[in-house]
C-alpha cells in the first residue's frame, strides 16, 4: 500500500508502515522512551498531577502529530500532513481553558519523537503514550495503576490507524482516524438524532452522519461507559463510525486533526461534562422568565391574533412567559422585519403583551434571501451572501421563489443582520429570536436533506451541496455555520446591553442546530421538525438526553410534535396533553407545531397562514383544566429549573439525564439496559438529580410500568427513596419495575428527598 505514496501529488498516504518508503531525518530528541512519573502511585486522587511535559511533537516525515495537555486531566491532539497546524484553524475550544492547565499553548513541546518512536506524557489522571509510534490513552487509578482506555486501532493487517487523502486544489485533505473500543462498550453522546426512527442512546453499532439538517444536529463527541469523553474539534462534515472493534472518524475536508480526550471514573459522566465544558464553554443561565411556559404555532400572522391570545392568557389566569411569532410574518424572505399590513405596530404591540400577560414576545428568523427584499442588493453586493461553487449562491426555493443564504461565518453579514434586527424588533421591545432553519447549507437553504422541500415546478430540482462560506467550504467548515447565526444574535444581544453574556443572559435565541461550544451563547436548541405521533414523544427522549451528553443542555422540542396532529380529534387531543406533560419537565417548556382542524382556510394571501389553533383552551374543555394544571406545575418548579441551569452554568452538569448518568454504577439493570437501548431505561429520564420521569407514550394508556433504579450509596446515604409524586406513596431504594396509575392529568414521576427543597430549588 506504500506503493499508492510513491505515486505523487494527488494521493497522499500516510501510516506507520507505509512511512518505511520515506527518508526519514531524526532530529534531536529529548526523550524517546516512556518517561518515568514521578511516584504515580503515591499521588492520591483528590491531588491533581501537573503536567510534566509541555506537549509531545511526533515527525514522520511530512506527518506531524502534537500532543498537548490541556484542561484538566485532558489532552489535545493535532496531526497535518506536509505543514504544521496554523492554530487559526476553526474551532470550538476556549483557550485556555476555564479550568486546567494547557492553555494558549501553540504548538510548544519539549518532548519530540521519530518515526517508531516512544515517550509519554501526563495531565492529571490521564496518560498519552506514544510505544514505538501508536498513540494509546491511559487513566492512572487511584492505586496507581494505569487503565487502557483507547488507543489507535493497529492489528497485523489493519488499515492505518491515522490515514489521510489529498487531492484538494489547496492544503486540505480527506482524513479517517481509527481507535480501538471493546466490542461491549458503550458510547454516548454524538449530538441530537434527527426524528423519528433512532431511538438510542448507546450509539454502539451506528454510523453517525456528521452533516446538518432539519432535526440532525450530531455532534463529534462521545462519552465511553470506560471513563473517558472523545471530541473531534472540526466543523467538517463526514462521518463517526461506531464499529465493533474500532471507533472511525471521518472527516470530509480539514486541514488538522483536532480532537480532545479527557477521563474520569467509570460512570463518572458528570466530571466528564465538567471537564469537557471547560474547554468548549458554560452555558450561561437563561432569564427567568423564559423557564415558564411558551406558547408557539404555526402561525399567528396578524397582530391581532397575537393581542387577542394575550388577553385570552389573561382572561383565563393562565401564565404565559413568551409568546412567539412564526415565519411569513415579513414580507419578503430576507427582509428581517415585519410587514407593516399585517403587523402595524410592533412596539405597541409588545407593550400591551407585556401590559396583559408579563410576556415577552419571540420573532422568527431565517437565512434566507430572496431578490425582493429591500436586503438583496446591498448584501449580494458587499458579499454577505453564501455562495456556490458553481455560480449564482442560489441553493434553494421557498414560496414559489429562490433563495440565497445569508453567510452568518463573515462577520460583517452578522452586523448587518443585527443591525436590521435592532431596528425591526429589539428597538421595539421584541428581543429574542428563532433562528429557525439555521442548519446551513447542505440539501438547501431550508436545511432538508437532498429534498427540495417537495415544492413542484419553481424549484431546483436537485440540492446544491457545493456551497462557500467566508470561513470556508461546506465540507469543511458547514456545520458550524449554525453557531456563528447563533453568535451574530449573542453579539448583538452583548454589543446593545454592554454586557458579555458569558454567565448570564437577558435574553435568548432559539435555534434549530448548533455545533460544540453553542452552549456558550444565550441560545437554546429545539429538536426540529418532529412528527405528531406517541412512538415520537418518546423518541425525542432519547435525542433530548444524548444532546445534552453531548454538551448542549439548553434544549426543547414541539410539544405535541410538529406536524400531523388534528386539534380537533381526541387522539390528537390525548397526544398533545401527555406530551405537554413531558414538557413540564424539560429544561424549556414549549409548546408549537402545525395543526390541523376542522376550521376552514382563511381569507387571505398570506403564505402558510394556517387557522388552526394550539392554545392551552383549544383541546376540549376538560383537557384545559388539567393543561392549567401542568403549566401551574411548572411555574412551581421553576426555583428547582433555576438551580438546575445555576449548575449548568458552573459545572456543565446535564439538566435532562439519561439514566446511566446517575445509576450505570449501582445499578447493572440501567448499565445492561443502557447498553442494549432498552425502551424501559432508555424512555425514561431524570430532570436533574431528584426528579424520574416516566412519560407515557400510548394511546388510551392507564396505568404505566416504571423501572425504579438502584440508587447510589451516597443518596441512599442522604436518606432519599424513591417517591411517587401525585400520591406521596414510598416505592424505596429502587431495583424494581412498578406499575402505577397514569391518568391524563398525573404523569409518571418520582421524586428523591424532600419536595419542599425541590420545589424551593434547594437541592
Ligand atoms: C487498582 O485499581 C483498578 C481500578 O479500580 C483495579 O482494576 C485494579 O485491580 C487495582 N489494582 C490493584 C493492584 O489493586
Ligand atoms: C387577523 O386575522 C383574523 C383571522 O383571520 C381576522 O379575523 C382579522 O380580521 C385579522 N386582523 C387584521 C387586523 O388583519
Ligand atoms: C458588535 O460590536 C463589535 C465592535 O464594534 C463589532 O465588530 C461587531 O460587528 C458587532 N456585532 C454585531 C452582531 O453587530
Ligand atoms: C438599535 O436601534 C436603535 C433604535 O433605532 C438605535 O438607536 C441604535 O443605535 C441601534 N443600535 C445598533 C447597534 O444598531
Ligand atoms: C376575502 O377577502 C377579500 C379581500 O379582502 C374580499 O373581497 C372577499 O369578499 C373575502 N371573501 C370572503 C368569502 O369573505
Ligand atoms: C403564575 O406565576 C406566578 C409567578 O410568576 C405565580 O406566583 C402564580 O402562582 C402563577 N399562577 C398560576 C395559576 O400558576
Amino acid at each position: 500500500m506504500g506503493h499508492g505514496v510513491e505515486e505523487g501529488m494527488q494521493e497522499i498516504l500516510t501510516s506507520f508502515a507505509n512511512m518505511l518508503f520515506f527518508k526519514w531525518q531524526a532530529k534531536p530528541v529529548v526523550a524517546a522512551t516512556a518517561l518515568v512519573f514521578a511516584s504515580t502511585a503515591t499521588s492520591g486522587a483528590s491531588e491533581y498531577f501537573r503536567p510534566n511535559s509541555t506537549g509531545i511533537k511526533l515527525q514522520n516525515g511530512y506527518e506531524r502529530v502534537y500532543i498537548q495537555p490541556f484542561g484538566n486531566h485532558g489532552m489535545r491532539v493535532r496531526a497535518s500532513i506536509l505543514r504544521d497546524p496554523t492554530g487559526r484553524e476553526l474551532s470550538a475550544f476556549l483557550d485556555s481553558p476555564l479550568e486546567g492547565p494547557g492553555g494558549n499553548s501553540g504548538l510548544n513541546h519539549d518532548i519530540e519523537v521519530p518515526f517508531l518512536g516512544s515517550a509519554a506524557i501526563r495531565n492529571g489522571n490521564l496518560v498519552a503514550s506514544i510505544d514505538t509510534g501508536v498513540l494509546s490513552f491511559f487513566r492512572v487509578e487511584p492505586n496507581g495503576s494505569r487503565s487502557l482506555l483507547t488507543k489507535e486501532y493497529t492489528d497485523t493487517k489493519a488499515f492505518a490507524p491515522r490515514y489521510y487523502t489529498q487531492d484538494f486544489r489547496a492544503s486540505s485533505f480527506q482524513s479517517q482516524f481509527d481507535f480501538a473500543s471493546d466490542p461491549d462498550e458503550q458510547f454516548f453522546g454524538a449530538g441530537q438524532q434527527a426524528c423519528c426512527i433512532d431511538n438510542t442512546v448507546n450509539k454502539k453499532g451506528q454510523v453517525v452522519d456528521l452533516i446538518n439538517y432539519n432535526s440532525h444536529v450530531t455532534l463529534p463527541v462521545y462519552m465511553s461507559n470506560k471513563g473517558y469523553l472523545h471530541y473531534f474539534n472540526m466543523p467538517s462534515q463526514g462521518r463517526l463510525e461506531f464499529g465493533t472493534y474500532r471507533t472511525r472518524h471521518v472527516s470530509d475536508e480539514a486541514t488538522v486533526v483536532d480532537y480532545y480526550i479527557t477521563t474520569a471514573s467509570p460512570g463518572d459522566y458528570d466530571s466528564l461534562q465538567q471537564q469537557f465544558t471547560a474547554v468548549t464553554g458554560r452555558q450561561p443561565t437563561p432569564p427567568d422568565f423564559i423557564l415558564g411556559y411558551q406558547q408557539s404555532k404555526l402561525r399567528y400572522f396578524n397582530e391581532t391574533q397575537v393581542l387577542d391570545i394575550a388577553q385570552m392568557f389573561h382572561d383565563t389566569q393562565v401564565n404565559v412567559s413568551m409568546i412567539v411569532i412564526d415565519f411569513f410574518a415579513w414580507k419578503f424572505q430576507g427582509d428581517w422585519s415585519f410587514n407593516p399590513e399585517f403587523w402595524p405596530d410592533p412596539a405597541g404591540m409588545a407593550a400591551k403583551v407585556k401590559a396583559l400577560t408579563g410576556a415577552e414576545l419571540m420573532v422568527s428568523l431565517w437565512p434566507s434571501m430572496e431578490d425582493l427584499s429591500v436586503n438583496y442588493l446591498p448584501t449580494q453586493e458587499q458579499g454577505l451572501l453564501a455562495t456556490t461553487r458553481d455560480g449564482t449562491g442560489i441553493s434553494d426555493s421557498f414560496a414559489g421563489v429562490y433563495t440565497r443564504l445569508i453567510d452568518s461565518t463573515n462577520p460583517a453579514a452578522r452586523e448587518f443582520l443585527w443591525k436590521r434586527l435592532n431596528e425591526s424588533y429589539y428597538s421595539k421591545g421584541i428581543q429574542n429570536f428563532w433562528i429557525d432553519q439555521a442548519d446551513g447549507k447542505f440539501g438547501g437553504t431550508l436545511g432538508e436533506a437532498f429534498e427540495n422541500n417537495g415544492q413542484p415546478i419553481i424549484n431546483i430540482p436537485y440540492p446544491r451541496a457545493a456551497s462557500q462560506y467566508f470561513i470556508g467550504t461546506q465540507e469543511a467548515a458547514g456545520k458550524m455555520y449554525p453557531w456563528f447565526h447563533q453568535q451574530a444574535i449573542n453579539e448583538g444581544f452583548a454589543n446593545l446591553t454592554g454586557e458579555d453574556l458569558k454567565t448570564e443572559c437577558e435574553h435568548m435565541s432559539l435555534t434549530r442546530s448548533t455545533f460544540v461550544g453553542g452552549q456558550r451563547f444565550c441560545s437554546y436548541l429545539w429538536s426540529g421538525d418532529t412528527e405528531s405521533r406517541f412512538d415520537v414523544l418518546l423518541q425525542q427522549i432519547t435525542a433530548g438526553v444524548s444532546v445534552a451528553a453531548s454538551g448542549i443542555s439548553s434544549w426543547t422540542l414541539d410539544i405535541g410534535g410538529f406536524d400531523g396532529l388534528n386539534v380537533d380529534t381526541d387522539e390528537g387531543r390525548e397526544l398533545f396533553v401527555r406530551w405537554l406533560s413531558m414538557g413540564v419537565f424539560l429544561p424549556y417548556m414549549r409548546v408549537h407545531g402545525s395543526r390541523s382542524c376542522n376550521l376552514p382556510p382563511p381569507n387571505t394571501t398570506q403564505s402558510n397562514a394556517n387557522p388552526c389553533p394550539n392554545e392551552p383552551w383549544s383541546y376540549g374543555e376538560a383537557n384545559f383544566i388539567i393543561i392549567k394544571k401542568y403549566i401551574a406545575l411548572r411555574y412551581q418548579l421553576r426555583p428547582y429549573v433555576k438551580e438546575l441551569f445555576k449548575m449548568l452554568q458552573q459545572t456543565g452538569k446535564t439538566i435532562m439525564r439519561p439514566l446511566y448518568y446517575d445509576f450505570s454504577v449501582s445499578d447493572p439493570t440501567v448499565a445492561k439496559g443502557t447498553g442494549a437501548n432498552d425502551p424501559t431505561i432508555v424512555h425514561q429520564f431524570m430532570m436533574g438529580p431528584r426528579l424520574l420521569i416516566a412519560p407515557v407514550g400510548e394511546l388510551g394508556a392507564k396505568t404505566k410500568e416504571v423501572y425504579l433504579p438502584i440508587l447510589s450509596d451516597e443518596q441512599k446515604g442522604q436518606g432519599f427513596t424513591w417517591t411517587h409524586w401525585w400520591t406521596e406513596k414510598d416505592f424505596g431504594a429502587g431495583g424494581r419495575t412498578v406499575s402505577v396509575a397514569a391518568p391524563l392529568d398525573e404523569i409518571p414521576v418520582f421524586y428523591l428527598g424532600s419536595k419542599n427543597d425541590i420545589l424551593n430549588g434547594e437541592v
